[in-house]
């Protein structure tokens, strides 16, 4: 099957050392692909470059495509067709994303007549039925509301009903719901899982916490340093991980460490861009490291057929 968004070697620099570096990944029509990694690898450059939001300074590389699309180089009037219409965000802060100084309804109906025909009233309809679906309490007075006047919680439900206003084929969902309360977050993920299967939506899920992205995945890709280092159905990878960052994340991780086991943290840090090791970007972390480690770019091998890891202790010749 041909996929929804297939993003071949993408590289982005800021000015200072590659951000993403030689980065590959797909995701096909209705699939939910979760995209975990720890602060500052890259996975909002990473959403960003998908939606043409990077800075102009911002060197990229490789090629992105959407639905056949290529979304490097696309030219602004053609982006403008495609966003929020067929590829939508629900970002990581919903005040960022919505405008205090107008009316919930006020901004979602702008949405829809920006881009499509009709009239006001329908349009209040459609943003009640999609705030209905998304778990807002009372949406037509919300229709009324300011953004303020919202808790985070139905703020981030505002901004998930905004992103899916048009039914988009894609969503990239930026940490949407890493500001909200362990309870209200955990609601709210329920909600959006509903909403994407219902829809059928293919959905870039980006997150840091692991626990969130075994919630909602159907495929995991764990990111390091900019590059993906494993990639697996979620089930595998919960059941199996196969890469060394893989399995000290999981170790790290209080809901899948054994209880009463002190929690393993990973000495160290990501490495800084323009300090990028020549070898594996992990090597200085890695508990299983090799001389080779240190000299090659661990290949991206095939350890069955749709699970891939980039290490070299999978790599078949070891
Ligand atoms: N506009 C920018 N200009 C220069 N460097 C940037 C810019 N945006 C991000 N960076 C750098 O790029 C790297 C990746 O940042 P990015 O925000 O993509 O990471 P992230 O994985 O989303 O982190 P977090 O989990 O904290 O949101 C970091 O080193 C960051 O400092
Ligand atoms: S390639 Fe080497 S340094 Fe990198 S994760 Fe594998 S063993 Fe560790
Ligand atoms: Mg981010």
């Amino acid at each position: 099957m041909t996929p929804l968004l297939e993003i071949r070697s993408l590289s982005v620099d800021y000015g200072y050392g590659a951000v993403i570096r030689d980065l590959s990944i797909t995701v096909s029509a209705g699939e939910i692909v979760g995209l975990v990694g720890e602060s500052g690898c890259g996975k909002t450059t990473l959403g960003w470059s998908v939606l043409g939001l990077l800075p102009r300074s911002a060197r990229v590389d490789g090629s992105i495509l959407f639905d056949g699309t290529e979304l490097i180089g696309l030219q602004a009037r053609k982006r403008r067709k495609l966003l929020g219409v067929r590829l939508s965000l629900i970002p990581q802060a919903a005040m960022a994303s919505l405008d205090p100084m107008f009316t919930v309804g006020h901004q979602i109906r702008e949405i829809i007549l920006t881009h499509q025909r009709g009239g006001r009233a329908g349009a209040d309809a459609r943003t009640v039925g999609r705030l209905r679906e998304v778990g807002v309490a009372a949406p037509e007075a919300r229709l009324r509301a300011f953004p303020h006047e919202l808790s985070g919680g139905t703020r981030q439900r505002v901004a998930t009903a905004a992103a899916m206003i048009l039914n988009p084929s894609m969503l990239i969902a930026d940490e949407p719901t890493s500001s909200l309360d362990v309870t209200i977050q955990a609601q709210v993920l329920g909600v959006l899982r509903s909403v994407i299967l219902e829809h059928g939506t293919a959905v870039m899920f980006i997150t840091h916490d692991l626990g969130v992205v075994a919630q909602i995945s159907d495929r995991i890709a764990v990111m390091y340093a900019g590059e993906i280092v494993e990639e697996a159905s979620a089930q595998e990878l919960f059941e199996d991980p196969k890469h060394p960052y893989t399995k000290k994340l999981l170790a790290a991780h209080p809901g899948f460490s054994n209880k009463g086991q002190r929690l393993a943290t990973i000495p160290g840090s990501v490495p800084d861009p323009a300090q990028r090791p020549g070898g594996c970007s992990f090597e200085p972390r890695c508990p299983v490291a090799i001389p080779l480690c240190q000299e090659d770019r661990p290949p991206w091998v095939a350890v069955e057929s749709d699970r891939h890891v980039r290490c070299v202790h999978c790599a078949p010749n070891h």
